[in-house]
């Protein structure tokens, strides 16, 4: 053997070891919610697989998972023939209905019949089938008429919660041929965020998530697919493998799936509607919609005997919620404006009772919504709820107008600054037309200390409204700059949440790149964007001079978002605002600090408490922090060092009770310069 063929052997194993780790990883992320590693570890693997499949393009498998967006643009999706049926579900609205459908299922089965159900929550997405050859997907396709469907292959190889390959247990052989069924749904956070860009484009919004993960699933490129965060839920084997339905979602979640956390074995009818009344106070707060319940009898071999009536099972039902909605009066319509200036209306309504919690807004999305709903001022109105989704107004009941209601007045001026604000192109939004609108400063820095943003804990609209009122700040560089003191002159801040906030503000400093990208608010840039953006320039310098080009030539960019980047770094304003960054510390690089990782503050977690001789606190922890540290205004076990001045007090003593290793100034500026 050559030098050569050594050097791409051991790069090959090397690939194939980083396949499996990402695998891993994502299998964790997308399938446990429950990930180990950070984006940034989780993209240097992803970047070092890149690089090997570059240099070795012929030895790519096609489950590798750099190859989940692949391929082109299909004119039109193929049809395909389903293995089996993809059955749809008889719906029961009530427990009579529940208890019909029981008698029945005991009338079809011989006597002395064990019946156990297994309970489901209904997902409201769209069924799929997903066929694995010797463990690997090779097809996708949807429900169709139940006989045959569309071939979606390509567009359900983009989402993370599919797994490309089964996984399976060392030296365990994948079964010749599975066929998975399950729900392609859109998470409600993801449906949010779809629909808010959509707004700030000027594009009409998605009616609710399933009709969101239908038009996502059903995109002719992938690549449109791959960035509308779809997620999977299998909940069945069509010729289940063990004998239970129980046992194959079990053998589901073995091979990687995602499965819902909810499913639940249960003895009896009793048992089963025990579990649809529950779950329906649950389902509130789940972060995907269900619309109700499935029951399925446990026993395959049962199932099989009971069969099917035409295109519903006899062997399962679903129950179905009744939709939350109620009625109130639309007392006004206030207009807002958001960060990027279109005004949004919203309803208030008089307060009522709607899925456990009161409801006195809803959102009325724009102009065309509101006419064509012919809504107006007065008229009683049917809102409807999706748990965290904002409520919306479903619809006008006419019939009890009494002539008093008035016409919705369109403004034509902005409400927050008075310029003219108005429909520009085709775009359905109404925009202020002043580019120094206070309203974009105040959203935008609203937007920029948010959670997906900087993540400055403690800073919300609150507490950011009383700063921009009092001029304390004016931008997001302003932050930095504010005093314990600033803070401490607030409504209701205490000296202990004044000492957050500024430890938030000053861990905030420490951000990758992709956070203060999206925390920026450039148009069209979302947290999606951001990170492609830091992870292939790695600094906002290298990014300041990139061109549209550039820009619009990197994967899933495009030009509209190219664009876009250049307009804003070609703003003087907006280069002043970095620079003020950039001098208060912000970190502008997309790999972490390279910190000394042998530094005896890497890592650890720290707390300042007392006045120390010579340093301020900030100071000190702005130290702390560039050498790798946490900091924290809280003694718990999980404190390194509790670094302690003149007239420390409780937390002294809470260190010492946990035998938390107390330091002063010198020691603490000894350990620093690491002598
Ligand atoms: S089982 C043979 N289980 O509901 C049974 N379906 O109304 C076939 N659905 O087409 C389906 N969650 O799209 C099943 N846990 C679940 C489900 C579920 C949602 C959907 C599915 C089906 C529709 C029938």
């Amino acid at each position: 053997m050559n030098l050569f063929n050594d050097e791409r052997e051991e790069l090959l194993k090397e690939a194939e070891k980083l396949r499996q780790e990402i695998r891993h990883h994502e299998y964790l992320y997308y399938v446990l919610d429950a990930p180990e590693i950070t984006d940034a570890e989780y993209d240097r693997l992803n970047i070092r697989l890149r690089e090997i499949e570059a240099a070795y393009p012929d030895a790519v498998p096609n489950d590798s998972p750099t190859q989940r967006v692949g391929g082109y643009a299909n004119p039109q999706f193929t049809e395909v023939k389903h293995l089996k049926p993809l059955l749809s579900l008889s719906n029961a609205f009530s427990a009579e209905e529940l208890r019909a459908f029981d008698t029945r299922v005991k009338e079809g089965l011989p006597q002395n019949s064990k019946i156990e159900y297994v309970m489901e929550p209904k997902i409201d997405g769209l069924a799929c089938s997903l066929i694995y050859k010797d463990g690997v997907l090779v097809q996708a396709a949807t429900r169709g008429d139940g006989v045959t469907g569309e071939n979606v292959t390509a567009n359900v190889r983009t989402i993370r919660a599919v797994p490309l390959k089964l996984k399976l247990a060392e030296g365990e052989k994948p079964p010749a041929l599975l066929d998975v069924r399950g729900e392609v749904y859109m998470p409600r956070k993801a449906f949010a965020l779809l629909n808010g860009q959509r707004t700030e484009h000027g594009e009409s919004e998605f009616a609710n998530p399933r009709n969101a993960a239908a038009g996502s699933l059903r995109q002719l490129d992938p690549k449109v697919t791959a960035n509308r965060n779809l997620s999977f839920f299998a909940y069945l084997i069509a010729d289940g493998t063990t004998d239970t339905q129980w046992g194959n979602v079990e053998l589901l979640r073995h091979y990687g799936f995602q499965t819902c956390q909810d499913i639940t074995l249960v003895q009896n009818i009793n048992e089963a509607i025990k579990f649809i009344q529950d779950f329906n106070e649950k389902r509130q707060n789940l972060p995907y919609d269900t619309d109700g319940a499935v029951l399925k009898l446990n026993a395959v071999y049962e199932q099989k005997i009971l069969g099917a009536t035409g295109k519903d099972p006899r062997w399962a039902i679903a129950f179905k919620y009744p939709p939350e909605q109620a009625e109130t009066t639309l007392e006004s319509i206030e207009w807002s404006v958001g960060r990027t200036g279109v005004l949004t209306p919203t309803a208030v309504l008089t307060p009522v009772k709607l899925s456990g919690s009161t409801v006195s807004r809803a959102t009325l999305h724009n102009e065309d919504f509101i006419k064509a709903k012919d809504i107006r001022i007065g008229d009683k109105v049917i809102i409807n709820k999706a748990a965290e989704i904002i409520p919306e107004v479903l619809r006008v009941v006419a019939d009890k107008r009494n002539g008093t209601e008035t016409e919705v007045v369109i403004p034509n001026t902005c409400p927050e600054c008075g310029w003219k604000a108005e429909r520009q192109g085709t775009e359905a939004a109404i925009r202020c037309t002043n580019p120094h609108c206070p309203a974009l400063g105040r959203e935008g820095l609203i937007h920029f200390a948010s959670r997906d943003a900087m993540n400055i804990d403690g800073c919300g609209p609150a507490v950011l409204n009383q700063l921009i009122d009092s001029k304390k700040i004016r931008d997001a560089a302003d932050l930095y700059t504010l005093t314990r003191e600033d803070i401490l002159e607030l409504d209701r801040m205490g000296a202990k949440s004044a000492d957050n906030l500024i430890t938030a503000i000053q861990n905030s400093k420490q951000n990758e790149l992709d956070k203060l990208l999206f925390a920026l608010g450039i148009r069209h840039v979302g947290a999606r964007g951001a990170h492609l953006l830091a992870v292939h320039f790695g600094s906002m310098e290298k990014l300041t001079q990139a061109t549209t080009k550039e820009l619009a030539e990197i994967e899933d960019i495009g030009a509209t978002i190219a664009e876009s980047i250049v307009t804003w770094f070609a703003n003087p304003a907006n280069l002043d605002l970095l620079e003020r960054l950039q001098a208060a510390g912000v970190n502008m690089q997309y790999v972490q600090k390279q910190t000394d990782n042998t530094h005896p503050f890497f890592g650890k977690t720290l707390v300042f408490t007392g006045t120390m001789p010579t340093l301020g606190r900030s100071e000190a922890q702005q130290m702390a922090i560039d050498v790798g540290a946490k900091c924290s205004n809280s003694v718990s076990k999980k404190t390194d060092y509790v670094i302690a001045g003149a007239e420390a007090g409780s937390k002294l003593t809470k260190a010492q009770e946990l035998g938390v290793k107390v330091i002063d100034e010198t020691e603490f500026l000894r350990l620093l310069k690491n002598k």
